[in-house]
C-alpha cells in the first residue's frame, strides 16, 4: 500500500474501538521484561513500532508469547536477566523503542548498539545521551542521533531539568534510575504523558510525583512484580475518527474505551474550544489509567490559540488538529510547538505542504503553524513523508475535499494505527 486514496465522504456514523495505545504497549513490554515473572497483557498494539519494541526485546532473551495479536505473555527475566543481543538492535522506526530502551540498556552488564531505519537515525538523541551520561553511562552517539553503543554499567542518581517536555526522555532516565544507586529525580517543563510513572508505581517502585516533579528511590535489592493489564484505546488514534466526525456534516462517531489519561486528552480539549460537540461517557479506571467511550457529532468550528500545556497533551494529535482548523471560522494558531519539527518527520513542514497543496491558508511559524478559515479543500497528491500520523491527518482531510485525494507513502500507517483503513471506511458504510 504505497498510496492511499481517498474520496469525500458524506457522513460517518457508528460506534468503534481503535487498537491499543502506542505508548503503554511499549512501556507494558519493556517493564514486562524486566519484572519478576510472568506478565499477561491484553489489548497490546501490534503496530510496526510496538513490534519493533518486541523483537528488540526476544532479542535480549526475553520469551514473549503472543496467545493472539493483542494478547501476549511475556516471561520476565527481572531487572538483571537481560542476555548480549548476538547483533545491533533494530528499533526500526519507533523513537519510543530506540529511546526507552536506551535507558534499560545503560544500567546492564553487557555492551549493545541501537540502530534502525534512516528516517530514525536522523532523530536527536542527544537529548537521552547527556543526561544518561550525568548518571555515570556509557554511550557513543552519531553525530548527536544514533547508532548508539552502549556499554553497560553501573549508574548513579541525578537531579535532571529537562529543557523539553519529553515523555521519552523523562522515561529514558527513570528506567535508567532502576539500575542507580540513589534517587533520580526528573523537573518536567511540562506535563509529558505519565504512563512509565503510573505503571512503575502499579509495580511496586518506590515512585513520588509532586507536580512536575518525580522521583524514583531504588531500594535496593529491588524488583518489579508483573503486570496483569488491559491496555485502553489509542486517544491519539481515536483522534483521527473523532476529528472527522467534527468535521464532516450529519456525522457522529463513538470510539469506546479510550484512554483519556489527562496527559492526553489536549485534542479533546481543543476540539471543545473550536466548538465541536464531544461527550464522553462510561468514565472508568482500566489497569491504572482513566478510560472512556467518546462521542464527537459534527457542528461549526471556530478558530482557536493553542500553546503552552495543551501541546503537551495533544503532541501528536497536532496535524489532525490542523485538519480541524482549516474548516474553523478564523485564524488558529498553534505555538510552543517546536518539537512537531523533530517527529517521524518535520511535522510542521510536512502538514503545511500537504495542506496548501489542497488548498489551505496555513503557514508554517518556527514552534508551529497559522491557519485561517474555513476553506474548502480540494484533492491533491500530497505525501506522508513517511510519517504514519501525517498520512491519517492527510486522509481525513482527504475525506472533507472535492475529488481525489492521493496520499503517497502510506504503508507507514500500521506504525501505530493497523486497521485505519478498513475502520474508516466501516463508519462511511454504517450510513
Ligand atoms: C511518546 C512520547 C512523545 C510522542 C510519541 C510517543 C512516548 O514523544 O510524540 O509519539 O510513548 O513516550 P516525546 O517524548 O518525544 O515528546
Amino acid at each position: 500500500m504505497n498510496q492511499l486514496v481517498v474520496r469525500s465522504s458524506t457522513r460517518l456514523r457508528g460506534r468503534v474501538r481503535v487498537p491499543g495505545d502506542k505508548s503503554i504497549s511499549h512501556r507494558a513490554l519493556l517493564l514486562g521484561a524486566l519484572a519478576e515473572g510472568a506478565s499477561q497483557i491484553g489489548g497490546f498494539l501490534p503496530s510496526g513500532d510496538c513490534l519493533a519494541t518486541l523483537d528488540c526485546l526476544r532479542a535480549l532473551g526475553v520469551e514473549i508469547e503472543t496467545h493472539d495479536e493483542t494478547t501476549l505473555t511475556i516471561r520476565g527475566r527481572g531487572l538483571y536477566g537481560l542476555r548480549q543481543p548476538a547483533t545491533p538492535l533494530n528499533c526500526v522506526r519507533s523513537g519510543t523503542t530506540m529511546r526507552l530502551l536506551a535507558g534499560i540498556l545503560v544500567g546492564q552488564s553487557f555492551a549493545s548498539t541501537l540502530t534502525g531505519a534512516p528516517q530514525l537515525l536522523r532523530r536527536p538523541m542527544r537529548r537521552i545521551v547527556e543526561p544518561l551520561r550525568r548518571m555515570g553511562a556509557e554511550i557513543e552517539d552519531t553525530d548527536g542521533c544514533a547508532p548508539l553503543t552502549i556499554c553497560g554499567r553501573a549508574l548513579c542518581g541525578y537531579d535532571h531539568t529537562l529543557a523539553v517536555a519529553s515523555a521519552q526522555v523523562k522515561s529514558a532516565l527513570l528506567l535508567a534510575g532502576l539500575y542507580a544507586d540513589g534517587p533520580t529525580v526528573v523537573h518536567e517543563p511540562g506535563p509529558a504523558r505519565d504512563h512509565t510513572e503510573r505503571m512503575l508505581a502499579a509495580m511496586g517502585a518506590d515512585i513520588e510525583i509532586s507536580g512536575l516533579t518525580i522521583t524514583l528511590s531504588p531500594c535496593l535489592p529491588f524488583s518489579l512484580s508483573p503486570l496483569s493489564l488491559s491496555i485502553p484505546g489509542d486517544i491519539s488514534s481515536a483522534a483521527f475518527p473523532l476529528v472527522a466526525a467534527a468535521l464532516v456534516p450529519g456525522s457522529k462517531v463513538t470510539v469506546e474505551g479510550v484512554g483519556v489519561n489527562p496527559t492526553r486528552t489536549g485534542v479533546l480539549n481543543v476540539l471543545r474550544a473550536m466548538g465541536a460537540d464531544v461527550a464522553l461517557d462510561n468514565e472508568r479506571e482500566q489497569g491504572g489509567e482513566p478510560m472512556a467511550d467518546v462521542t464527537v457529532r459534527s457542528s461549526e468550528l471556530v478558530g482557536v490559540e493553542v500553546g503552552g500545556d495543551t501541546v503537551v497533551r495533544a503532541i501528536d494529535e497536532l496535524p489532525v488538529l490542523a485538519v480541524a482548523a482549516t474548516q474553523a471560522r478564523g485564524t488558529t494558531r498553534v505555538r510552543d510547538a517546536a518539537e512537531l519539527r523533530v517527529k517521524e518527520t518535520d511535522r510542521v513542514a510536512a502538514i503545511v505542504a500537504g495542506l496548501r497543496a489542497m488548498g489551505a491558508h496555513i503557514d508554517p511559524l518556527p514552534d508551529g503553524f497559522i491557519i485561517e478559515g474555513p476553506t474548502p479543500l480540494c484533492g491533491a497528491a500530497v505525501d506522508s513523508h513517511g510519517d504514519h500520523r501525517l498520512a491519517m491527518a492527510l486522509a481525513v482531510a482527504g475525506l472533507i475535499a472535492e475529488g481525489e485525494t492521493v496520499i503517497e507513502n502510506a504503508e507507514c500507517i500500521p506504525d501505530s494505527f493497523p486497521g485505519f483503513v478498513e475502520l474508516m471506511r466501516g463508519l462511511e458504510k454504517a450510513l
